[in-house]
Order: C-alpha cells, then structure tokens, then sequence
C-alpha cells in the first residue's frame, strides 16, 4: 500500500513588520481591541519590488525541497493553494514552476481559501496513494495585503489579514508508522457571500474595469465576521473528532494540533471544546496575523523548527474560512 509523507517543509514572512501602533497611525483602530479581539500583534506585509505570491512560495519550496534531499528536478507536481494570485490568470504556480526550472510538470491551482492547504494537501495525498505521483511540491501563499482597505471603514478586515508563504514536500512512502493518517474536506456554499471579494469576479453587467471604476467598494474582502467565528468555533472541533474518529482516536493522542490561524480566541475556544493542554495547540496568529492558505505551513513549519514536532507524533492540521469551506488533516510524523 502506497501511502504519502512530508519529507521537507519550508515557509518565507516578508521583513515588513506591520505593529498595531502602525495600524494605529493610519486608521481609527487600537492595540488593545485587536489584541483581545484577535490576539495579533503584528503581521508582515510584502515589499514591492521584492515580494510577489510566487516569489514568496518560491523562498518556502527551496527550503522545503533542500530539507527533503531533493532537487527541483525532482519534484513531479505542484498543488498550489492561493486567493491572492500575482495574475488573476494563469496562477501563481505556473510563476513558481518557471522560475525553479521545473517546467513540463503539471501544475494545479487550488481555490479554498483559509483551508485551501487542506485541500492542497488532500489532493495531493490522493494523487500519491493512487500512484500517480511520487513527490508533490503542496504550497500555500497568500500576498494579501494590495486587497485591504486601510481606511477606518476596512478596519474590521484590514487589522487581521497578512503576507506569508508555506510549503511541504510530499512523498511517496510503504511506512505505515509514519504518514498522512487521513484528510476530510467540507464546504457549504450557502454562505458564499459572507466572506468574500467581487472583483475581479465576471458577474457584472459590464465590462469588469468600468464597473471597479463606478464601484471601487466591489475590490473590497466583505466579511460577515460574527457568523463567521460562529461557524468556525462550532466547524473545527466537528472536523478536528471526524479526522479522530476515523483513525480510531481520542484527543488526547493528540501530541500537537495546529489550526488555521484565524482569530486566537477561536483557536482558544476550539482547544477549551477538545479538552487538550495550552502546549498541545500551536499558535503564531500573534506575529504574523491571519495568512489565509499559508498560515497551516507556516505554523506547522514553525512548530516543527522549534521541535515542537518529533517522529512518531500525532499532528492534527484543522481549518475553516471562506466558502464556507473546512477541513483536516492526521498525521503521523
Ligand atoms: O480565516 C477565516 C477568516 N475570518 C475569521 O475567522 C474571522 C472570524 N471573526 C472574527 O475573528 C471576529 O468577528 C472579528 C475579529 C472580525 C471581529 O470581532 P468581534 O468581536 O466580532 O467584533 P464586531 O465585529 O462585533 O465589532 C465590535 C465593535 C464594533 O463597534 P460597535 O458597533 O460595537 O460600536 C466595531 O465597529 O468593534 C468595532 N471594530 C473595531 N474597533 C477598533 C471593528 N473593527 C475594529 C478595529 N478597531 N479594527
């Protein structure tokens, strides 16, 4: 039996450090409602001429594929998860793909928002149990900060949101005692609209550029806050025991959980709902704020560099966000 394992992992945070106080400076915000809200302290922003999504994905996969022994020849796909493209098309994979000298490999774009590296690395999982493909380069990169309104009246978007990248190599392995355990994947569509961004969306009456023109408000992230953090807190516990109860566990097998990085206080309420210890959830929300598909990778990459992960640990990946999508993911390091 073919299983899949990450054999190398890497993530990149641009040098920008963007504090509240900064936040503070140019719209009607403070340190102390983001920090109880939402526990983030800082984020990164990318610099221009520096930093692009691929650019930053490309700093993460180099460190991923040295880690894993690899070449970039050696790579036989790229899964990328991303809501902030550098092009609206094609992807920022097929950027990625060129510049590392890895062309004639297939490349797929995934679109799941805050659990778009669930669903990254759950396709990948399957591409490699089947077959397929023996290493899979699985990204999420997020270049966020060109989509925030930074005046007063985008605060209660623009305060959360931040630039980073992640990125895993995926390999083939036959060990049974160390391996992605299993992956689950939701989505209702009913609430589409309570996290989202129009532009550059077709669904206008005119041509897109003329529209954005008349209605700048439409390249805004329109967030339904209060009913998402409702959903979320009720939707992570139920995918976090779903991905337990298929592999026959209890939460306290756990030895660590790293959830997306959305709002502490829901990280907070989902560890209080599952019963575990402080030391067994790890958050990095407070330096790099909510970095949609790259804050599993950069938390995971985080937690392992600072060996908070070991061999033979159970690591449980969880998240929720726009879609509404949610998934997780069990992993036997
Ligand atoms: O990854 C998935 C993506 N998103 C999420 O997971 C978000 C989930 N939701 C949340 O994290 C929270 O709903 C927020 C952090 C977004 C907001 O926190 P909240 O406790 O739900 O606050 P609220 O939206 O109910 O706003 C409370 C007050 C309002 O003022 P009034 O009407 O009570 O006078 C807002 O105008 O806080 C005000 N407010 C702010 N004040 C200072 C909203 N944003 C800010 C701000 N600074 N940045």
């Amino acid at each position: 039996m073919t299983y899949s394992k990450i054999v190398g992992i890497g993530h990149y945070v641009p040098e920008n450090i963007i504090t509240n106080a900064y936040l503070e400076s140019i719209m009607d915000t403070n340190d102390a409602w983001i920090t109880e809200r939402t526990g983030i302290k800082e984020r990164r922003y990318f610099t221009y001429g520096k930093d692009t999504n691929a650019s930053m994905a490309m700093e993460a996969s180099k460190i991923a594929i040295e880690r894993a022994g690899l070449t970039p020849k050696d790579i036989d796909f790229i899964v990328y998860a991303t809501i902030t493209p550098d092009y609206y098309f094609p992807g920022p994979g097929f950027i990625l793909q060129r510049e590392m000298g890895m062309e004639g490999i297939g490349v797929l774009d995934i679109r799941d928002q805050c659990s778009g590296f669930i669903y990254a690395l759950s396709t990948a999982d399957q591409f490699i149990k089947s077959g397929m493909y023996k290493n899979i380069l699985v990204i999420g990169s997020e270049l966020q900060s060109t989509f925030l309104n930074h005046s007063s009246e985008g605060r209660g978007v623009a305060v959360i949101f931040g630039d980073g990248a992640g990125a895993v190599v995926l390999q083939a392995t036959n060990n049974e005692s160390s391996r992605v355990l299993s992956t689950h994947l939701h989505a209702d569509g009913n609430f589409a609209e309570d996290l989202y961004v129009k532009s550059p969306g077709s669904s206008r009456a005119k041509r897109f550029y003329d529209d954005l023109l008349e209605n700048p408000s439409t390249g805004d992230v329109i967030m339904n806050g209060n009913l998402v953090f409702k959903h979320a807190v009720v939707r992570f516990p139920e995918v976090i025991r779903e991905a337990l109860n298929t592999n026959g566990l209890a939460p306290e097998d756990i030895d660590l959980l790293v959830p997306h990085q959305a709002n502490l206080r829901i990280s907070e309420y989902v560890r209080q709902q599952m019963g575990m210890s402080e030391d067994k959830v790890f958050n990095n929300i407070q330096k790099y704020g909510n970095t949609t598909a790259a804050s599993i990778p950069i938390a995971l990459c985080e937690a392992w560099e600072s060996g908070r992960i070991k061999t033979g640990d159970l690591v449980c990946l969880a998240a929720f966000g726009s879609g509404f999508t949610w998934g997780s993911a069990l992993i036997r390091w």
